[in-house]
């Protein structure tokens, strides 16, 4: 049966004055409707759509709620490669870009920049064919992305229709680039209720909208305020202006969200204006930036120009200097880790570093504070650099109030008071009670945490609840908790009851090596726990190994020997074996030799990966056979790059090496894909 004529116009006209609407509210922040009105439109429409399925399309603004979750992601290779930035550090950087721009120009007149804020979020290219939007990618390593449709579908501000531009219609094919970001303060209501629900909050916006959009159920993304400034094209169809200032306009005519924080800048000493005005205004936009990015305005001279593999020789990218503040330290605490290892650690009187407030910083231990003679009431310099742990850099003894006292490591523990040692040779100081409610609720932090079991949603301030209330005293008491208990702790309810029982059930299903190193016995990472479980492949082994067996293997030392001994000798550690076994926690038999998928094969890391550091991916690899090397050649057979890579990449890609993405890594070492 056909749909009326009348039915179809009138739901033409409500997509129409949706995506209007749609643009007014998340484009031009601009509404010309209450909330409400909108609603009763988009209902409209659902309705509609849902009582004639033949109307319903792609391009439908009800299509942004998302479609079926996927499995995972296609590669998608960009027409054209998205290239990264070159990095200028400081003003004499930008002067000699200016000039080598000048250089190859062959001209002395100054050249025209055009200067916008660099986003810190993450890149994705769209293509619109016809003017519909038909695909999404993420930037990936710049050659290869992933195909994210579905989910880029679900950010407002992205038009899934490009608009007529002064009654010339879109080109006929244009990708579109730009960055995805979340704006900070929709960042902290995300975090929040992320918090209330037990769930681990996102390190910072950037993190949060990378996470946001590669979910593999586009509803998740959905329900993420992701929100995003286009600023480039790829391969065009069709004819576009030719300057940046030019192109910017008429993405924005096209119905794209372009930033209005940008400058036209005549010459170089301009821009270099511009970019301390940036620095000003940089904690009050509503959005995280890190630097500057100057771009040649003219096209013409752009191509003039041209690029090495990395990067363009049009653009630059001026970052901002690692953010630092004044702050004073109220306090040195000694905290009390897994191993009974107690870290001093400055209490701070909050302040905003880099877009995040820091309270807390590591003094690692004793002899550092000594070395910066860091004391109680001192007001000192905190730095933080991209996502890295703050640090004090710096102390103002200039301003010591006199009869501040330098900090001593106590003599009992301040959790359960016992006696605190620091063995010959050792920096650190610990405590010798193995019962101390501190190191029992690290312990169980441990065991859960991601590269362990894996529990989802146990927290510190969960486990610090369990540990207080006697509920919990050894990993395995975590696997006879009952729902009762866990909703008669804060921030649980139904919902979130559940999600935790669901994590813990599913975390007994899992891998020698990963139980092993969950155990957290002393100088057992994850690298060697992959040692230990392949040279004994199950408890029972492990537990018999004697002293000249454990050194016997390669890669144990006398050290981690010991410690291992030691553990399976203590009567405590072996009942807590036992109740794991009874709670049905069964490490899968590494039946025979490991998996070994990548023996003899050599991978080169280059840039930043977001699941592990270099260390874990590093282990990662060798548990599996596999080498890592420095640099590349013709041997290597795989560069993992992740985020900003390096010229290793570029390397890889002369000599034809393979080149993974982070996700392409992640089913490698999983063993789903060659
Ligand atoms: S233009 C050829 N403009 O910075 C590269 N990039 O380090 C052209 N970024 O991957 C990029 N804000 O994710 C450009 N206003 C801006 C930007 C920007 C942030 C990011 C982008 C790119 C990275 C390069």
């Amino acid at each position: 049966m056909s749909v009326p004529e009348k039915i179809r116009s009138e739901v033409q006209s409500l997509r129409r004055e949706i995506e209007r609407h749609n643009h007014l509210y998340y484009v031009l922040d601009k509404p010309e409707i209450t909330d409400e009105q909108y609603d009763r439109l988009f209902r409209r429409l659902q309705d509609l759509e849902e009582r004639h399925p033949e109307l319903r399309a792609p391009d439908s603004p009800t299509a942004r709620v998302g479609g079926p979750p996927a499995g995972q992601f296609t590669p998608v290779r960009h027409s054209i490669p998205m290239l990264s930035l070159a990095n200028a550090m400081d003003e004499e950087e930008m002067v000699q870009f200016d000039a080598r721009v000048k250089r190859l120009l062959g001209r002395e007149a100054a050249v025209a920049y055009l200067a916008e804020p660099k986003l810190d979020g993450l890149s994705v290219e769209l293509v619109y064919e016809g003017g519909v939007l038909v695909r999404g990618s993420t930037r990936g390593d710049g050659i290869t992305g992933e195909d994210v449709t579905a989910n880029l579908k679900t950010v407002r501000s992205i038009p899934l229709k490009l608009k007529a531009r002064k009654g010339v219609g879109p080109p006929a094919r244009i990708e579109v680039r730009g960055e995805i970001f979340m704006a900070r303060k929709d960042f902290g209501d995300l975090n929040r209720s992320r918090e209330g629900q037990g769930q681990v909050p996102f390190a910072n916006p950037r993190n949060a909208a990378a996470g946001s959009l590669r979910q593999l159920d586009p509803a998740i993304t959905a329900a993420r305020p992701l929100d995003g400034y286009f600023y480039g094209v790829g391969e065009v169809e069709g004819s576009i202006p030719g300057t940046q200032g030019e192109l910017l306009v008429f993405l924005e005519d096209l119905g794209l969200k372009v930033n209005q924080e940008r400058r036209r800048c005549r010459d170089l000493p301009e821009a270099l204006e511009y970019f301390g005005r940036l620095a000003s205004l940089r904690t009050d936009l509503p959005y995280e930036i890190d630097g500057m990015v100057l771009k040649v305005d003219r096209f013409d001279l752009r191509e003039i120009l041209g690029a090495t593999s990395r990067s363009p020789r049009w653009a630059i990218a001026y970052k901002f200097q690692a953010e630092r503040a004044t702050t004073v330290i109220l306090d040195i605490a000694a905290q009390v880790g897994r191993t009974g290892k107690i870290t001093p650690v400055a209490v701070l009187e909050p302040v905003r570093v880099g877009g995040v407030t820091v309270s807390r910083a590591t003094l690692h231990n004793q002899d550092e504070v000594d070395r910066k003679d860091i004391r109680a009431g001192d007001t000192v310099i905190v730095q933080r650099a991209g996502d890295v742990i703050p640090e004090i850099v710096e102390v103002r003894t200039d301003s010591r109030k006199p009869g501040a006292a330098p900090w001593r490591m106590p003599d009992a523990c301040p959790a359960c008071g016992s006696r605190v040692v620091r063995v010959e040779g050792e920096a650190a100081h610990r405590c010798v009670n193995m019962g101390c409610p501190a190191q029992v609720r690290e312990r169980i932090f441990h065991f859960a945490s991601r590269h362990a079991m894996d529990i989802d949603g146990l927290g510190r301030k969960t486990v610090s609840q369990l540990v207080d209330r006697g509920w919990v005293e050894t990993p395995a008491d975590l696997y006879f908790l009952t729902k009762e208990r866990i909703l008669d702790l804060d921030l649980f309810a139904e919902k979130s009851g559940d999600n935790l029982l669901e994590a813990i059930e599913n975390s007994r299903k899992t891998t020698w090596p990963r139980l092993l190193y969950a155990l957290g016995i002393p100088l057992v990472g994850s690298h060697i726990a992959g040692i230990l479980a392949r040279r004994f492949p199950s408890p029972e082994d492990l537990k018999k190994a004697s002293l000249e067996d454990l050194t016997g293997t390669e890669g144990i030392g006398p050290g981690i020997a010991q410690s291992v001994r030691a553990f399976f000798q203590e009567e405590k550690n072996l009942r807590i074996l036992d109740r794991l076994e009874k709670a049905g926690v069964l490490p899968e038999a590494v039946n025979g030799p490991a998996r070994q998928d990548l023996a003899g094969k050599t991978f080169v890391l280059t840039g930043t990966l977001n699941g592990f550091t270099r260390d874990e991916a590093k282990e990662r690899i060798e548990d599996l056979g596999g080498k890592v090397a420095r640099s590349v050649s013709r041997r290597t057979d795989f560069v993992v790059a992740g985020t900003d890579p390096g010229s290793k990449l570029e390397k890889a890609v002369e000599l034809g090496v393979r080149v993974l993405t982070e996700d392409e890594f992640v089913k490698m070492l999983e063993g789903k894909s060659r």
